[in-house]
Protein backbone atom coordinates (compact mmCIF):
# COMPACT_ATOMS: atom_id res chain seq x y z
CA UNK A 1 0.00 0.00 0.00
CA UNK A 2 1.37 3.65 -0.53
CA UNK A 3 3.06 5.73 1.66
CA UNK A 4 0.47 8.26 3.50
CA UNK A 5 0.90 11.62 4.03
CA UNK A 6 3.88 12.18 2.28
CA UNK A 7 2.87 16.01 1.52
CA UNK A 8 3.44 16.97 5.38
CA UNK A 9 5.96 14.43 5.48
CA UNK A 10 8.92 15.97 2.94
CA UNK A 11 8.43 19.11 5.59
CA UNK A 12 9.44 17.49 9.02
CA UNK A 13 12.55 17.36 10.58
CA UNK A 14 14.33 13.89 9.94
CA UNK A 15 13.72 12.76 13.44
CA UNK A 16 10.17 13.18 12.91
CA UNK A 17 9.76 11.76 9.57
CA UNK A 18 11.06 8.36 11.26
CA UNK A 19 7.11 8.55 12.64
CA UNK A 20 6.15 5.51 11.58
CA UNK A 21 8.25 3.61 13.53
CA UNK A 22 7.05 5.61 16.32
CA UNK A 23 8.31 4.26 19.97
CA UNK A 24 7.09 4.94 22.90
CA UNK A 25 8.84 8.21 24.81
CA UNK A 26 11.83 7.30 26.68
CA UNK A 27 9.89 8.07 29.79
CA UNK A 28 7.78 5.05 29.77
CA UNK A 29 11.00 3.24 29.96
CA UNK A 30 12.96 2.07 33.55
CA UNK A 31 15.60 4.74 34.57
CA UNK A 32 18.09 3.00 36.28
CA UNK A 33 21.64 4.04 36.13
CA UNK A 34 24.73 2.28 38.38
CA UNK A 35 25.06 -1.71 38.16
CA UNK A 36 21.27 -2.10 39.29
CA UNK A 37 20.64 -0.65 35.54
CA UNK A 38 22.86 -2.62 33.73
CA UNK A 39 20.91 -6.03 35.33
CA UNK A 40 17.97 -4.46 34.68
CA UNK A 41 18.57 -3.52 31.25
CA UNK A 42 19.34 -7.12 30.48
CA UNK A 43 16.45 -8.63 31.43
CA UNK A 44 13.91 -10.04 28.92
CA UNK A 45 10.26 -9.09 29.79
CA UNK A 46 8.75 -11.97 30.85
CA UNK A 47 5.40 -11.08 29.51
CA UNK A 48 6.25 -14.45 26.37
CA UNK A 49 3.79 -11.99 24.31
CA UNK A 50 4.35 -12.08 20.42
CA UNK A 51 6.34 -9.60 18.64
CA UNK A 52 4.16 -7.19 16.58
CA UNK A 53 4.52 -6.83 13.01
CA UNK A 54 6.92 -10.05 12.62
CA UNK A 55 6.76 -13.53 13.80
CA UNK A 56 8.45 -14.03 16.55
CA UNK A 57 10.45 -16.94 16.19
CA UNK A 58 11.49 -17.89 19.74
CA UNK A 59 10.47 -20.33 21.94
CA UNK A 60 7.34 -19.14 23.69
CA UNK A 61 6.87 -19.67 27.55
CA UNK A 62 3.59 -21.34 28.47
CA UNK A 63 1.35 -19.55 30.50
CA UNK A 64 1.65 -20.89 33.87
CA UNK A 65 5.37 -20.81 33.31
CA UNK A 66 4.64 -16.82 32.66
CA UNK A 67 2.73 -16.65 35.93
CA UNK A 68 4.73 -18.32 37.94
CA UNK A 69 7.72 -16.10 37.01
CA UNK A 70 5.97 -12.92 37.70
CA UNK A 71 4.46 -14.12 40.90
CA UNK A 72 7.47 -15.45 42.29
CA UNK A 73 8.94 -11.84 40.91
CA UNK A 74 6.08 -9.98 42.93
CA UNK A 75 7.28 -11.74 46.06
CA UNK A 76 10.59 -10.33 46.06
CA UNK A 77 9.03 -6.86 45.00
CA UNK A 78 8.38 -3.54 47.47
CA UNK A 79 6.29 -0.42 46.58
CA UNK A 80 7.30 2.58 48.41
CA UNK A 81 5.37 5.64 48.48
CA UNK A 82 8.18 8.61 47.93
CA UNK A 83 8.84 12.34 48.62
CA UNK A 84 8.85 13.97 45.35
CA UNK A 85 12.29 15.48 45.06
CA UNK A 86 14.64 12.51 45.66
CA UNK A 87 17.76 10.87 45.06
CA UNK A 88 17.81 7.71 43.14
CA UNK A 89 21.13 7.32 43.66
CA UNK A 90 20.97 8.12 47.49
CA UNK A 91 17.59 5.87 47.91
CA UNK A 92 19.33 2.94 45.83
CA UNK A 93 22.19 2.56 48.02
CA UNK A 94 19.99 3.42 51.02
CA UNK A 95 17.69 0.03 50.22
CA UNK A 96 20.34 -1.59 49.38
CA UNK A 97 21.70 -2.33 53.06
CA UNK A 98 18.79 -4.97 53.40
CA UNK A 99 19.74 -6.79 50.23
CA UNK A 100 20.79 -6.28 46.19
CA UNK A 101 18.22 -5.23 44.35
CA UNK A 102 17.50 -6.58 40.97
CA UNK A 103 15.06 -4.13 39.34
CA UNK A 104 12.95 -0.58 40.49
CA UNK A 105 11.27 1.89 38.61
CA UNK A 106 9.54 4.95 39.72
CA UNK A 107 5.98 5.70 38.31
CA UNK A 108 3.50 9.27 39.34
CA UNK A 109 -0.12 8.78 40.37
CA UNK A 110 -1.00 11.39 43.01
CA UNK A 111 2.94 11.01 44.19
CA UNK A 112 5.72 9.91 43.21
CA UNK A 113 6.00 5.70 43.71
CA UNK A 114 8.97 3.33 43.81
CA UNK A 115 8.70 -0.26 43.27
CA UNK A 116 11.55 -2.23 43.77
CA UNK A 117 12.12 -5.85 43.19
CA UNK A 118 14.81 -7.66 45.44
CA UNK A 119 16.93 -10.21 44.42
CA UNK A 120 16.17 -11.97 47.62
CA UNK A 121 12.74 -12.62 49.21
CA UNK A 122 14.82 -12.13 52.92
CA UNK A 123 15.52 -8.55 52.07
CA UNK A 124 11.93 -7.69 52.64
CA UNK A 125 11.88 -9.04 56.11
CA UNK A 126 15.15 -6.93 56.82
CA UNK A 127 13.42 -3.91 55.74
CA UNK A 128 10.11 -4.39 57.61
CA UNK A 129 12.21 -4.99 60.72
CA UNK A 130 13.60 -1.44 60.00
CA UNK A 131 10.32 -0.02 59.33
CA UNK A 132 8.41 1.52 62.03
CA UNK A 133 4.65 2.11 62.56
CA UNK A 134 4.06 5.70 62.41
CA UNK A 135 2.39 7.82 65.24
CA UNK A 136 -0.37 9.46 63.98
CA UNK A 137 -0.96 12.34 66.13
CA UNK A 138 -4.91 12.76 67.04
CA UNK A 139 -5.56 9.83 64.97
CA UNK A 140 -4.43 5.99 65.35
CA UNK A 141 -2.85 4.18 63.24
CA UNK A 142 -3.83 0.47 62.37
CA UNK A 143 -0.53 -1.57 62.85
CA UNK A 144 -0.63 -3.51 60.11
CA UNK A 145 2.68 -4.83 58.48
CA UNK A 146 2.72 -4.93 54.69
CA UNK A 147 5.12 -4.64 51.78
CA UNK A 148 3.76 -0.83 51.10
CA UNK A 149 5.68 1.47 52.71
CA UNK A 150 6.31 5.51 53.13
CA UNK A 151 9.69 6.86 52.50
CA UNK A 152 10.11 10.15 54.68
CA UNK A 153 13.56 12.15 54.23
CA UNK A 154 15.00 12.77 57.97
CA UNK A 155 15.61 16.49 57.35
CA UNK A 156 13.53 17.56 54.34
CA UNK A 157 15.10 21.50 54.63
CA UNK A 158 18.58 19.79 53.96
CA UNK A 159 17.29 18.21 51.00
CA UNK A 160 14.64 20.16 49.16
CA UNK A 161 17.44 22.13 47.27
CA UNK A 162 18.69 18.63 45.70
CA UNK A 163 17.28 18.43 42.55
CA UNK A 164 15.30 15.16 41.96
CA UNK A 165 16.78 13.11 38.95
CA UNK A 166 13.90 10.45 39.11
CA UNK A 167 11.95 9.65 35.89
CA UNK A 168 8.92 7.94 36.16
CA UNK A 169 7.44 5.25 33.89
CA UNK A 170 3.91 6.55 31.98
CA UNK A 171 1.20 4.23 33.37
CA UNK A 172 -1.41 5.76 31.09
CA UNK A 173 -2.56 5.28 27.24
CA UNK A 174 -1.35 8.17 25.27
CA UNK A 175 -3.94 11.58 25.11
CA UNK A 176 -6.69 11.17 21.33
CA UNK A 177 -4.89 14.10 20.18
CA UNK A 178 -1.02 12.61 20.36
CA UNK A 179 -2.78 8.76 18.94
CA UNK A 180 -4.89 10.55 15.86
CA UNK A 181 -1.29 12.48 14.85
CA UNK A 182 0.74 9.47 15.52
CA UNK A 183 -2.21 7.39 13.30
CA UNK A 184 -1.94 10.36 10.58
CA UNK A 185 1.69 10.13 10.43
CA UNK A 186 1.81 6.64 9.77
CA UNK A 187 2.46 4.86 6.56
CA UNK A 188 -0.17 2.36 6.15
CA UNK A 189 -3.49 1.18 7.95
CA UNK A 190 -1.61 -1.77 9.12
CA UNK A 191 1.37 0.35 10.20
CA UNK A 192 -1.73 2.38 12.10
CA UNK A 193 -3.09 -0.57 13.91
CA UNK A 194 0.53 -1.62 14.68
CA UNK A 195 1.05 1.32 15.96
CA UNK A 196 -2.62 1.74 18.26
CA UNK A 197 -1.04 -1.73 19.88
CA UNK A 198 2.42 -0.14 21.25
CA UNK A 199 0.62 2.91 22.21
CA UNK A 200 -2.21 0.79 24.22
CA UNK A 201 -0.35 -2.21 25.23
CA UNK A 202 0.10 -2.90 28.73
CA UNK A 203 3.57 -2.20 29.40
CA UNK A 204 5.95 -4.35 31.45
CA UNK A 205 5.97 -2.09 34.22
CA UNK A 206 2.18 -1.87 34.32
CA UNK A 207 2.63 -5.66 34.15
CA UNK A 208 4.49 -5.64 37.20
CA UNK A 209 2.44 -3.44 39.18
CA UNK A 210 -0.64 -5.88 38.31
CA UNK A 211 1.14 -8.63 39.95
CA UNK A 212 2.04 -6.56 42.96
CA UNK A 213 -1.02 -5.35 43.64
CA UNK A 214 -2.02 -9.09 43.43
CA UNK A 215 0.57 -10.09 45.96
CA UNK A 216 -0.35 -7.27 48.12
CA UNK A 217 -3.73 -8.23 48.53
CA UNK A 218 -2.32 -12.04 49.15
CA UNK A 219 -0.82 -10.70 52.02
CA UNK A 220 -4.14 -9.49 53.31
CA UNK A 221 -5.77 -13.02 52.49
CA UNK A 222 -3.29 -15.18 54.39
CA UNK A 223 -3.80 -13.90 57.85
CA UNK A 224 -6.73 -15.60 57.48
CA UNK A 225 -6.03 -18.27 54.79
CA UNK A 226 -1.78 -18.73 54.98
CA UNK A 227 -1.29 -20.83 51.96
CA UNK A 228 -3.77 -18.84 49.94
CA UNK A 229 -2.85 -17.08 46.72
CA UNK A 230 -4.29 -14.60 44.53
CA UNK A 231 -3.89 -15.14 41.10
CA UNK A 232 -4.44 -12.73 38.32
CA UNK A 233 -6.79 -13.03 35.40
CA UNK A 234 -8.90 -11.39 32.44
CA UNK A 235 -7.20 -8.99 30.02
CA UNK A 236 -4.09 -7.74 32.67
CA UNK A 237 -2.94 -11.60 31.78
CA UNK A 238 -4.00 -12.67 28.64
CA UNK A 239 -1.95 -10.09 26.51
CA UNK A 240 -5.27 -8.06 25.44
CA UNK A 241 -4.80 -5.95 28.21
CA UNK A 242 -5.15 -1.87 27.45
CA UNK A 243 -3.15 0.28 29.74
CA UNK A 244 -5.85 1.61 32.35
CA UNK A 245 -7.95 -1.59 32.67
CA UNK A 246 -9.26 -3.30 35.39
CA UNK A 247 -7.69 -5.58 37.30
CA UNK A 248 -9.67 -8.74 37.80
CA UNK A 249 -8.11 -11.16 40.30
CA UNK A 250 -9.23 -14.28 42.24
CA UNK A 251 -8.73 -15.48 45.88
CA UNK A 252 -7.36 -19.40 45.11
CA UNK A 253 -7.74 -21.48 47.87
CA UNK A 254 -7.95 -24.92 45.95
CA UNK A 255 -4.21 -25.13 46.89
CA UNK A 256 -5.06 -25.53 51.10
CA UNK A 257 -6.85 -28.27 49.97
CA UNK A 258 -4.55 -30.11 48.24
CA UNK A 259 -1.94 -29.42 51.36
CA UNK A 260 -1.50 -32.22 53.77
CA UNK A 261 -3.36 -35.15 52.06
CA UNK A 262 0.79 -37.15 51.09
CA UNK A 263 0.75 -37.29 54.77
CA UNK A 264 -2.45 -40.20 55.52
CA UNK A 265 -0.11 -42.89 55.61
CA UNK A 266 -0.82 -45.32 58.40
CA UNK A 267 -3.83 -46.37 59.98
CA UNK A 268 -4.81 -42.73 60.76
CA UNK A 269 -6.43 -39.73 58.63
CA UNK A 270 -6.04 -36.35 60.29
CA UNK A 271 -9.01 -33.47 59.04
CA UNK A 272 -9.51 -29.91 60.06
CA UNK A 273 -12.12 -28.89 62.68
CA UNK A 274 -13.95 -27.02 59.99
CA UNK A 275 -17.84 -24.61 59.93
CA UNK A 276 -19.67 -26.02 57.65
CA UNK A 277 -22.26 -24.19 55.62
CA UNK A 278 -25.52 -24.83 53.26
CA UNK A 279 -23.48 -24.54 49.64
CA UNK A 280 -20.19 -23.77 48.29
CA UNK A 281 -21.79 -20.19 46.91
CA UNK A 282 -22.54 -19.47 50.97
CA UNK A 283 -19.34 -20.41 51.44
CA UNK A 284 -17.68 -17.97 49.13
CA UNK A 285 -20.07 -15.24 50.42
CA UNK A 286 -18.47 -15.61 53.73
CA UNK A 287 -14.98 -15.51 53.00
CA UNK A 288 -15.22 -12.79 50.52
CA UNK A 289 -17.34 -10.62 53.12
CA UNK A 290 -14.54 -11.07 55.92
CA UNK A 291 -11.73 -10.14 52.74
CA UNK A 292 -13.42 -7.00 51.98
CA UNK A 293 -14.00 -6.14 55.72
CA UNK A 294 -10.28 -7.07 55.91
CA UNK A 295 -9.19 -4.46 52.81
CA UNK A 296 -11.48 -1.80 53.95
CA UNK A 297 -10.40 -1.37 57.70
CA UNK A 298 -6.51 -2.74 57.45
CA UNK A 299 -5.46 -2.99 53.43
CA UNK A 300 -3.60 0.42 52.89
CA UNK A 301 -4.41 1.90 49.65
CA UNK A 302 -7.70 -0.22 49.22
CA UNK A 303 -10.40 2.38 49.30
CA UNK A 304 -14.22 2.33 48.18
CA UNK A 305 -14.49 -1.30 49.07
CA UNK A 306 -17.90 -2.30 47.77
CA UNK A 307 -18.74 -6.01 48.48
CA UNK A 308 -21.16 -7.50 45.60
CA UNK A 309 -22.20 -10.59 47.15
CA UNK A 310 -25.63 -11.71 45.42
CA UNK A 311 -24.24 -11.20 41.81
CA UNK A 312 -24.22 -14.55 39.84
CA UNK A 313 -20.00 -14.45 40.58
CA UNK A 314 -19.68 -12.75 43.91
CA UNK A 315 -16.76 -10.09 44.12
CA UNK A 316 -15.34 -7.91 46.35
CA UNK A 317 -14.77 -4.09 44.43
CA UNK A 318 -12.17 -1.69 45.80
CA UNK A 319 -9.53 0.69 44.42
CA UNK A 320 -6.09 0.46 44.89
CA UNK A 321 -4.95 3.71 45.09
CA UNK A 322 -1.23 3.56 44.85
CA UNK A 323 -1.49 1.52 41.57
CA UNK A 324 -4.87 3.63 40.25
CA UNK A 325 -6.60 -0.29 39.37
CA UNK A 326 -10.00 -0.60 40.27
CA UNK A 327 -9.61 -4.13 41.49
CA UNK A 328 -11.87 -7.35 41.32
CA UNK A 329 -11.78 -9.86 43.75
CA UNK A 330 -13.29 -13.15 43.38
CA UNK A 331 -12.83 -16.81 44.60
CA UNK A 332 -12.08 -20.60 42.54
CA UNK A 333 -12.46 -18.17 39.71
CA UNK A 334 -10.82 -21.27 37.66
CA UNK A 335 -12.53 -21.52 35.13
CA UNK A 336 -12.01 -17.76 34.03
CA UNK A 337 -8.23 -18.49 34.21
CA UNK A 338 -8.45 -21.49 31.82
CA UNK A 339 -10.20 -18.55 29.59
CA UNK A 340 -7.81 -15.94 30.06
CA UNK A 341 -4.93 -19.06 29.44
CA UNK A 342 -6.54 -19.92 26.21
CA UNK A 343 -6.77 -16.15 24.92
CA UNK A 344 -3.02 -15.79 25.42
CA UNK A 345 -2.34 -18.80 23.22
CA UNK A 346 -4.84 -17.17 20.72
CA UNK A 347 -2.89 -13.89 21.06
CA UNK A 348 1.10 -15.67 21.07
CA UNK A 349 -0.50 -17.87 17.82
CA UNK A 350 -0.73 -14.70 15.15
CA UNK A 351 0.66 -11.48 15.49
CA UNK A 352 -1.81 -10.26 13.93
CA UNK A 353 -4.58 -11.23 16.42
CA UNK A 354 -3.63 -8.51 19.17
CA UNK A 355 -3.47 -5.61 16.85
CA UNK A 356 -6.60 -6.26 15.55
CA UNK A 357 -8.17 -7.10 18.80
CA UNK A 358 -6.78 -3.78 20.38
CA UNK A 359 -8.19 -1.73 16.90
CA UNK A 360 -11.31 -2.88 17.67
CA UNK A 361 -11.39 -2.41 21.60
CA UNK A 362 -10.26 1.16 20.83
CA UNK A 363 -12.85 1.48 18.03
CA UNK A 364 -16.15 0.39 20.18
CA UNK A 365 -15.13 2.42 23.40
CA UNK A 366 -14.65 5.50 20.95
CA UNK A 367 -18.24 5.30 19.77
CA UNK A 368 -19.33 4.13 23.13
CA UNK A 369 -20.28 0.78 22.43
CA UNK A 370 -17.97 -0.29 25.62
CA UNK A 371 -17.94 0.93 29.27
CA UNK A 372 -16.46 1.30 32.48
CA UNK A 373 -19.68 0.60 34.17
CA UNK A 374 -21.79 -2.78 34.08
CA UNK A 375 -24.83 -2.36 31.64
CA UNK A 376 -26.28 -3.84 28.67
CA UNK A 377 -23.31 -3.01 26.48
CA UNK A 378 -21.05 -5.43 24.67
CA UNK A 379 -17.80 -6.05 26.80
CA UNK A 380 -14.21 -6.26 25.60
CA UNK A 381 -14.39 -10.03 26.41
CA UNK A 382 -16.98 -10.22 24.30
CA UNK A 383 -15.13 -8.52 21.39
CA UNK A 384 -12.30 -10.26 21.65
CA UNK A 385 -14.19 -13.45 20.98
CA UNK A 386 -15.32 -12.07 17.98
CA UNK A 387 -12.31 -11.11 16.86
CA UNK A 388 -11.31 -14.84 17.65
CA UNK A 389 -14.06 -16.28 16.04
CA UNK A 390 -13.58 -14.18 12.88
CA UNK A 391 -10.57 -14.96 12.34
CA UNK A 392 -11.60 -18.83 12.13
CA UNK A 393 -13.41 -17.74 9.51
CA UNK A 394 -10.62 -16.94 7.13
CA UNK A 395 -9.52 -19.10 4.68
CA UNK A 396 -7.33 -20.32 5.45
CA UNK A 397 -7.68 -19.94 9.19
CA UNK A 398 -5.80 -17.37 11.05
CA UNK A 399 -6.71 -19.40 13.93
CA UNK A 400 -7.56 -22.58 15.39
CA UNK A 401 -10.95 -23.86 16.64
CA UNK A 402 -10.75 -24.51 20.16
CA UNK A 403 -11.98 -28.39 19.51
CA UNK A 404 -8.55 -28.53 17.30
CA UNK A 405 -6.37 -27.46 20.12
CA UNK A 406 -8.04 -30.00 22.34
CA UNK A 407 -7.10 -32.77 20.00
CA UNK A 408 -3.82 -31.46 19.87
CA UNK A 409 -3.90 -31.87 23.77
CA UNK A 410 -1.76 -34.44 25.00
CA UNK A 411 -2.42 -36.38 28.77
CA UNK A 412 -0.67 -33.44 30.97
CA UNK A 413 -3.05 -30.87 29.22
CA UNK A 414 -5.86 -32.74 30.68
CA UNK A 415 -7.97 -30.21 32.54
CA UNK A 416 -11.69 -30.53 33.81
CA UNK A 417 -12.70 -27.85 36.28
CA UNK A 418 -16.53 -28.12 37.77
CA UNK A 419 -17.56 -30.59 35.30
CA UNK A 420 -16.91 -28.53 32.34
CA UNK A 421 -13.81 -30.17 29.97
CA UNK A 422 -11.36 -27.07 29.34
CA UNK A 423 -8.94 -29.25 27.63
CA UNK A 424 -6.80 -27.90 25.31
CA UNK A 425 -2.96 -27.95 23.73
CA UNK A 426 -0.68 -25.31 26.61
CA UNK A 427 2.49 -25.40 24.78
CA UNK A 428 2.56 -22.87 21.89
CA UNK A 429 5.34 -24.24 20.19
CA UNK A 430 3.91 -27.05 19.18
CA UNK A 431 0.96 -25.30 17.06
CA UNK A 432 1.36 -25.03 13.19
CA UNK A 433 1.41 -21.46 12.43
CA UNK A 434 -1.34 -20.30 9.75
CA UNK A 435 -0.37 -19.97 6.02
CA UNK A 436 -2.54 -16.97 5.98
CA UNK A 437 -0.85 -13.75 5.07
CA UNK A 438 -3.92 -11.44 4.95
CA UNK A 439 -3.51 -8.08 5.61
CA UNK A 440 -4.38 -5.89 8.67
CA UNK A 441 -6.24 -3.68 6.61
CA UNK A 442 -8.31 -5.99 4.62
CA UNK A 443 -9.13 -7.97 8.17
CA UNK A 444 -10.01 -4.96 9.61
CA UNK A 445 -12.52 -4.00 6.80
CA UNK A 446 -13.69 -7.27 6.47
CA UNK A 447 -14.44 -8.09 10.45
CA UNK A 448 -16.90 -5.02 9.84
CA UNK A 449 -18.20 -6.25 7.12
CA UNK A 450 -18.49 -9.84 8.22
CA UNK A 451 -20.46 -8.57 11.55
CA UNK A 452 -22.14 -5.90 9.77
CA UNK A 453 -24.11 -8.69 7.89
CA UNK A 454 -23.98 -11.33 10.43
CA UNK A 455 -27.36 -13.02 11.18
CA UNK A 456 -27.53 -12.18 15.04
CA UNK A 457 -30.99 -13.31 15.28
CA UNK A 458 -30.86 -16.66 13.99
CA UNK A 459 -27.04 -17.27 14.59
CA UNK A 460 -24.99 -17.82 17.85
CA UNK A 461 -21.06 -17.11 18.11
CA UNK A 462 -19.01 -20.09 18.83
CA UNK A 463 -14.96 -20.37 18.81
CA UNK A 464 -15.22 -24.45 19.69
CA UNK A 465 -15.79 -24.96 16.32
CA UNK A 466 -15.24 -22.36 14.42
CA UNK A 467 -18.91 -21.84 12.96
CA UNK A 468 -22.20 -20.12 13.35
CA UNK A 469 -24.90 -22.33 15.08
CA UNK A 470 -28.54 -21.89 15.74
CA UNK A 471 -29.03 -19.46 18.81
CA UNK A 472 -29.85 -21.27 21.90
CA UNK A 473 -31.99 -18.67 23.23
CA UNK A 474 -33.49 -15.18 22.23
CA UNK A 475 -31.18 -13.25 23.54
CA UNK A 476 -29.94 -10.62 20.88
CA UNK A 477 -26.47 -11.61 20.96
CA UNK A 478 -25.06 -15.26 21.67
CA UNK A 479 -21.71 -15.84 22.34
CA UNK A 480 -20.98 -19.53 23.63
CA UNK A 481 -18.45 -19.04 26.58
CA UNK A 482 -16.02 -21.59 25.38
CA UNK A 483 -15.81 -23.62 28.39
CA UNK A 484 -19.07 -23.46 30.34
CA UNK A 485 -21.25 -23.98 26.91
CA UNK A 486 -24.46 -23.73 28.58
CA UNK A 487 -23.56 -19.82 29.41
CA UNK A 488 -23.53 -16.95 27.02
CA UNK A 489 -21.09 -14.32 27.59
CA UNK A 490 -22.81 -11.51 25.89
CA UNK A 491 -26.19 -12.36 27.72
CA UNK A 492 -26.07 -8.44 29.27
CA UNK A 493 -26.21 -7.55 25.61
CA UNK A 494 -29.50 -5.54 24.66
CA UNK A 495 -31.05 -5.10 21.08
CA UNK A 496 -30.54 -1.52 20.84
CA UNK A 497 -26.62 -1.92 22.00
CA UNK A 498 -26.62 -4.60 19.25
CA UNK A 499 -27.87 -2.52 16.39
CA UNK A 500 -25.70 0.44 17.37
CA UNK A 501 -22.53 -2.05 17.10
CA UNK A 502 -24.15 -3.51 13.55
CA UNK A 503 -24.63 0.16 12.31
CA UNK A 504 -21.41 1.50 13.16
CA UNK A 505 -19.41 -1.78 11.34
CA UNK A 506 -21.42 -1.04 8.20
CA UNK A 507 -20.10 2.62 8.82
CA UNK A 508 -17.17 1.46 9.43
CA UNK A 509 -16.85 -1.13 6.14
CA UNK A 510 -18.31 1.52 4.54
CA UNK A 511 -15.76 4.42 5.39
CA UNK A 512 -12.34 1.61 4.78
CA UNK A 513 -14.35 0.94 1.41
CA UNK A 514 -14.63 4.32 0.10
CA UNK A 515 -11.07 5.27 1.01
CA UNK A 516 -10.06 2.23 -1.13
CA UNK A 517 -11.71 3.58 -3.81
CA UNK A 518 -11.30 7.32 -3.03
CA UNK A 519 -8.14 7.57 -1.27
CA UNK A 520 -8.08 11.05 0.46
CA UNK A 521 -4.50 12.35 -1.33
CA UNK A 522 -1.58 12.43 0.94
CA UNK A 523 -1.77 16.43 1.19
CA UNK A 524 -5.50 16.96 2.12
CA UNK A 525 -4.57 16.52 5.74
CA UNK A 526 -7.84 14.41 6.47
CA UNK A 527 -7.51 11.82 9.18
CA UNK A 528 -7.13 8.75 7.48
CA UNK A 529 -7.95 4.97 7.77
CA UNK A 530 -7.97 3.42 11.50
CA UNK A 531 -7.99 7.25 12.54
CA UNK A 532 -11.24 7.68 10.49
CA UNK A 533 -12.98 4.86 12.24
CA UNK A 534 -11.70 6.10 15.68
CA UNK A 535 -14.14 9.68 15.61
CA UNK A 536 -17.43 10.26 17.10
CA UNK A 537 -19.70 8.17 15.45
CA UNK A 538 -22.55 9.52 13.34
CA UNK A 539 -24.58 5.96 13.52
CA UNK A 540 -27.03 7.74 16.28
CA UNK A 541 -28.59 9.76 13.40
CA UNK A 542 -30.82 6.30 12.03
CA UNK A 543 -29.94 5.28 8.73
CA UNK A 544 -28.44 8.90 7.42
CA UNK A 545 -28.97 9.02 3.41
CA UNK A 546 -25.50 8.47 1.73
CA UNK A 547 -24.90 11.75 0.76
CA UNK A 548 -25.73 13.17 4.60
CA UNK A 549 -23.49 10.34 5.54
CA UNK A 550 -21.18 11.59 3.61
CA UNK A 551 -21.53 15.28 4.31
CA UNK A 552 -21.52 14.39 8.54
CA UNK A 553 -18.54 12.25 7.57
CA UNK A 554 -16.44 14.73 6.48
CA UNK A 555 -17.54 17.59 8.95
CA UNK A 556 -15.78 15.40 11.78
CA UNK A 557 -12.97 14.89 9.58
CA UNK A 558 -12.73 18.24 9.33
CA UNK A 559 -12.92 18.84 13.55
CA UNK A 560 -10.50 16.38 14.21
CA UNK A 561 -7.89 17.66 12.02
CA UNK A 562 -8.32 21.21 13.10
CA UNK A 563 -8.00 19.98 17.04
CA UNK A 564 -4.76 18.60 15.80
CA UNK A 565 -4.00 21.63 14.25
CA UNK A 566 -4.25 23.36 17.02
CA UNK A 567 -2.40 21.01 19.55
CA UNK A 568 0.71 20.95 17.30
CA UNK A 569 0.64 25.03 18.14
CA UNK A 570 -0.50 24.60 21.19
CA UNK A 571 2.33 22.12 22.72
CA UNK A 572 5.57 21.67 20.85
CA UNK A 573 7.42 19.72 23.36
CA UNK A 574 6.03 16.42 25.50
CA UNK A 575 6.31 16.47 28.80
CA UNK A 576 10.07 15.51 28.68
CA UNK A 577 10.76 17.94 27.11
CA UNK A 578 11.64 16.45 23.89
CA UNK A 579 10.28 17.89 20.66
CA UNK A 580 7.16 16.51 19.41
CA UNK A 581 6.25 16.29 15.64
CA UNK A 582 5.74 19.77 14.23
CA UNK A 583 4.02 20.96 10.84
CA UNK A 584 6.64 23.67 10.50
CA UNK A 585 4.00 25.17 8.08
N1 LIG B 1 -15.50 -13.70 31.94
C1 LIG B 1 -16.26 -14.78 31.57
N2 LIG B 1 -17.56 -14.59 31.20
C2 LIG B 1 -18.10 -13.37 31.16
C3 LIG B 1 -17.33 -12.25 31.53
C4 LIG B 1 -16.02 -12.45 31.92
O1 LIG B 1 -15.77 -15.91 31.56
N3 LIG B 1 -19.37 -13.21 30.81
C5 LIG B 1 -14.08 -13.92 32.35
C6 LIG B 1 -13.12 -13.81 31.17
O2 LIG B 1 -12.08 -14.72 31.40
C7 LIG B 1 -12.62 -12.39 31.25
C8 LIG B 1 -12.57 -12.21 32.76
O3 LIG B 1 -13.69 -12.91 33.27
O4 LIG B 1 -11.37 -12.24 30.63
C9 LIG B 1 -12.60 -10.77 33.22
O5 LIG B 1 -13.76 -10.13 32.75
P1 LIG B 1 -13.73 -8.64 32.27
O6 LIG B 1 -12.98 -7.81 33.24
O7 LIG B 1 -15.12 -8.24 31.94
O8 LIG B 1 -12.98 -8.75 30.87
P2 LIG B 1 -11.46 -8.58 30.49
O9 LIG B 1 -11.14 -9.68 29.52
O10 LIG B 1 -10.60 -8.51 31.71
O11 LIG B 1 -11.45 -7.21 29.69
P3 LIG B 1 -11.34 -5.69 30.23
O12 LIG B 1 -10.05 -5.19 29.69
O13 LIG B 1 -12.53 -5.00 29.68
O14 LIG B 1 -11.38 -5.74 31.74
MG1 LIG C 1 -10.98 -7.09 33.25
Amino acid sequence: MAARGVGLLARLPLCAQRRSRVQRPSCRLLCCPGTVAEDLQREEPLSGSAETGSEDKTSKKRFFEVQKERREQAQRTVLIHCPNKISEKKFLKYLSHHGPINNHFFYESFGLYAVVEFCQKESISSLQNGTRTPSMGMEAAIPFRSRFFNLKLKNPSNQTSEKSCVQSSDQLPPSSKKLFELLYYAESVDDQVNTLLKEFELTEENTRLRYLTCSLIEDIAAAYFPDCIVRPFGSSVNTFGKLGCDLDMFLDLDEIGKLGTHKSSGNFLMEFQVKNVPSERVATQKILSVIGECLDHFGPGCVGVQKILNARCPLVRFSHQPSGFQCDLTTNNRIALKSSELLYIYGALDSRVRALVFSIRCWARAHSLTSSIPGAWITNFSLTMMVIFFLQRRSPPILPTLDLLKTLADAEDKCIIEGNNCTFIRDLNRIKPSGNTETLELLLKEFFEYFGNFTFNKNSINIRQGREQNKPDSSPLHIQNPFETSLNISKNVSQSQLQKFVELARESAWILQREDQDRPSSSSNQPWGLAALLLPSIAKSKSPSKNKKEKLSSERIKNLLESIKSNRTENPTDTNGKRTISSQT
